[in-house]
């Protein structure tokens, strides 16, 4: 079906990309799992020629994250410790002479169009699109409207539903490629703000800065602390001898969305309780864990449960940078045990293939530490490793996950890498 002027279409149609899509398989090991499409070798330049029939006029780039730790404290006013990775997602886009906007992805086989000054929310198989739109539609928000229509073709290497963050990494490379189209002059933090916006209010997901402002402001060998409550940003050195290692398992929770907002209110609920208490605390990042502690008795076992994990998640962080910059993987490794563990029980948002991951990893040679990494409800665990864990290390465990939960978990290593920036 023809798009109809004025009103956004997403259409699905089969697409051969046999030179580009990949699987490498060890065995039972999948280091590219074919539910997460992985498009690597093509470039987003390459694919917008394809399917364009032009040549790109410019090109953005932003990098998946790994959350190193604090769950769930961004919302709260929390301080957390991200890491951009080497796998990212590339947006390459042209002007177009019409108001008419192109949007395309091998990766979802499908191509949107619409109108430049229609822009609204898609569902269905249109939905993916709604990320860069709604970028589109955000930075006009706060910069003026575009002079003209724009296609946009989008390509990379990070899987998407792993935990590690995609969508922002599609917001943010829209974001840097529509930036230098337009000739828009936006800092950074603009960027990441925006980007956010545009999945709370065009996406729909109330999410937090974690992910955008990871992707936004990561560096290679470097962590990142975000202060969610003063919205700043600072880089800490990645510790000599520490390596990364992702297991994705696949699992996603049918309500993951819907949950994450439940636990989201049910944060908001133990905060509005607690302030009859604390008048001055704006988020639960304001209180201290013995500050909930002693109003237990108000808060009903939920509320209590997610207000401790969120204060104690932060005093977390907090001795984390204090052993990073110590360089002591084995006491920050500790931590991020602990910070699974109360996602586990305190939090509820994790499943019990991440456990599983988390369980049998922590004892292995060369494991500092492992936790889920994300939102939870499924996605993937972060293992915080030496140089010698290697894939043979892993062998049992991948073993062991397939016959207790009768599919594979993808598994591979990643580094830190570059934060958003331009390309070509
Ligand atoms: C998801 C959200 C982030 C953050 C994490 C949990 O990744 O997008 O904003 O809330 O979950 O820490």
């Amino acid at each position: 079906m023809p798009p109809v002027p004025g009103i956004w279409q997403g259409q699905v149609f089969p697409l051969s990309f046999s030179d580009c899509s990949f699987q490498y398989s060890i065995s039972h090991l999948a280091l590219a799992n074919p539910a997460f499409p992985m498009y690597p070798s093509v470039f987003a330049a390459e694919v917008f020629q394809r399917q364009f029939g032009v040549v790109a006029a410019v090109g953005g780039y932003a990098p998946g994250r790994l959350e190193f730790i604090g769950n769930h404290v961004d919302y709260n006013g929390g301080l957390v410790i991200g890491a951009t990775i080497d796998k990212g997602l590339q947006a390459a886009a042209g002007r177009r002479a019409d108001g008419r906007v192109r949007v395309f992805s091998p990766a979802y086989g499908a191509a949107v169009e619409g109108e430049l000054a229609g822009l609204a929310p898609l569902s269905g198989d249109a939905a993916w699109a709604n990320y860069p739109l709604g970028v589109a539609w955000a930075l006009q928000k706060h910069t003026g409207a575009f002079p003209a229509g724009f296609d946009l073709a989008l390509a990379g290497d990070l899987p998407a539903g792993a935990g590690l963050s995609s969508s922002a990494a599609l917001e943010l490379a829209t974001a840097v490629a529509l930036r230098e189209l337009f000739g828009r002059s936006i800092e950074p933090l603009a960027l990441a703000r925006w980007c956010r916006q545009a999945e709370n209010e065009f996406v729909g997901m109330p999410c937090g800065l974690l992910d955008q402002g990871v992707s936004a402001f990561g560096q290679e060998d470097h962590l990142v602390l975000l202060d969610c409550r003063a919205e700043t940003f600072q880089t800490l050195p990645l510790p000599a001898g520490a390596r990364f290692w992702v297991f994705n398992t696949g699992a996603k929770h049918a309500l993951l969305d819907s949950l994450y907002a439940t636990r989201r209110r049910e944060c908001e609920d133990a905060l509005k309780i607690l302030r009859q208490f604390y008048p001055q605390a704006q988020y639960l990042a304001d209180l201290s864990f013995a500050e909930v502690e002693r109003q237990r008795a108000a808060l009903t076992p939920d509320q209590y449960a997610r207000a401790s994990h969120v204060t104690r998640e932060i005093e977390r962080v907090r001795q984390a940078v204090v052993a990073l910059e110590r360089g002591d993987l084995a006491a920050v490794g500790k931590l991020l045990v602990a910070s699974h563990q109360s996602s586990r029980e305190l939090f509820a948002n994790s499943c019990p293939e991440l456990d599983f991951i988390v369980d049998q990893l922590v004892p292995l040679p060369g494991v500092f530490g492992a936790r889920l990494t994300g939102g939870g409800f499924g996605g993937a665990v972060m293992a915080l490793t030496s140089p010698e864990f290697s894939i043979k290390t892993a062998a049992p465990v991948l073993d062991a996950y397939g016959r207790q939960f009768g599919h594979d978990v993808v598994v591979f290593p990643t580094r830190t890498g570059a934060g958003a920036h331009v390309l070509l």
